[in-house]
């Protein structure tokens, strides 16, 4: 099992490829990184059999930026009948399995094979179950396989909890008809992500007090209202009337730049389509001088080196925090309602004074 195997969005193999290469160096599991453009995936090749484990043991997933899923594993050829039996004769070296996903490239020929894997998936498990190389048990790795067509598949392994939350790292998120835009399922998707769902009654609760930058028509708006929130809306832009007849939103006409409120409030979030530096700056604001306990902001990505501009604006803000002396949770991730862009969230973690 020489290779890591991982799914992006279409157009960002190279970033992908700089993001785990840069890991590799630093844990020092020798390899190289190798993606061909817009097919959607990455290969990281290890020099030792053992490497992708150790990379794989060393990281979360969930703190990777930007792929969207990952396995270990071998690419198997196919044939035409019978592939069930090539399957599980390479199976024999892989461990056994808790739980199986079937999986495509986030691609037109992907999505073409997503019949096939219907299809395919029953009999498969059930030849897996009578072969003992699945049994019922979340405790145990998930088995991945990633058809890249009919003839070809990646047979991974994740390790339990460490893998996308999501088949391809792709959410099953059903569009609020309310909503007034459809970038409401990125708020959406950014708290699934970032904050466990147990957590979600004790940080996304009807007490609080949030504020959204850039907030017309207000489809962030809708989540925190959703929420029970309280929410002053930052916008030139017209608010969609359905959100402000909830009586739960006080729309702004100010800049989200300049704006600040005059007691901490527990969220802000910020879709300003704006040059990522002057967002991360914002975020450092906010957290630093304890204007929110918590804050999720879209950084636009540039057109190139778009890997080592998000490191160097996490670094920056990261170092802004240590200056000021004060602890916060930093995550970053380029969401599956994420184009050219990523989302950032951040928490005082020393609790931030109200
Ligand atoms: C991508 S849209 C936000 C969409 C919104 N999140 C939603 O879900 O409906 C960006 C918004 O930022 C606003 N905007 C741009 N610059 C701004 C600034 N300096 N201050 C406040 N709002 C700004 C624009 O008017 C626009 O409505």
């Amino acid at each position: 099992m020489n290779t890591l195997f991982m799914h992006c969005r279409p157009g960002f193999e190279g970033e992908v490829c700089s993001e785990i290469a840069e890991h590799a160096a630093r844990l020092g599991v020798a390899g190289y990184a190798k993606a061909k453009p817009q097919t959607a995936c990455a290969e990281f090749i290890c020099h030792e059999p053992a490497g992708p484990a150790r990379l794989m043991s060393a990281l979360r997933f969930s703190d990777l930026i930007f792929p969207r899923q990952w396995a270990r594993g071998d690419f198997v050829q196919l044939p035409e009948t019978d592939r069930i039996s090539v399957v599980l004769e390479h199976l024999a070296a892989y461990p056994v399995c808790g739980s199986l996903w079937l999986e495509v490239l986030d691609t037109n020929d992907g999505k073409e094979l997503s019949n096939f894997c219907k299809k395919f998936e029953a009999p498969l498990r059930k030849a897996l179950l009578g072969a003992g190389k699945l049994v019922d048990d979340p405790d145990l790795p998930r088995l991945l396989l990633t058809f890249k067509s009919g003839r070809e598949v990646f047979l991974g392994v994740a390790d339990a909890g460490n893998f996308a939350m999501w088949p391809m790292g792709i959410p099953r998120l059903k569009f609020p008809r309310e909503a007034p835009s459809r970038s409401t399922l990125k708020l959406e998707e950014a708290w699934h992500h970032f904050i466990p769902r147990e957590q979600w009654d004790e940080r996304l609760h009807g007490d609080m007090t949030g504020v959204d930058l850039g907030a017309a028509p207000g489809g962030w708006t809708y989540q925190l209202v959703r929420r029970g929130m309280l929410v002053t809306a930052i916008d030139n832009g017209p608010m969609a009337q359905s959100l402000m007849d909830t009586g739960l939103v006080t729309h702004l006409m100010a800049d989200g730049f300049t704006y600040k409120p005059k007691q901490t409030v527990d969220w802000m979030v910020c879709d300003i389509v704006e040059k990522p530096a002057r967002n991360a700056a914002l975020l450092e604001t906010w957290l630093g001088e304890n204007l929110c306990r918590e804050a999720v902001v879209n950084l636009k990505l540039p057109m190139k080196q778009r890997y080592a501009e998000v490191r160097r604006l996490l670094e920056r803000i990261e170092e802004g925090f240590k200056a000021r002396g004060i602890k916060v949770q930093v995550g970053c991730k380029q969401l599956y309602h994420d184009r050219e862009e990523v989302t950032c969230h951040l928490r005082r973690l020393d609790g931030g004074k109200r």
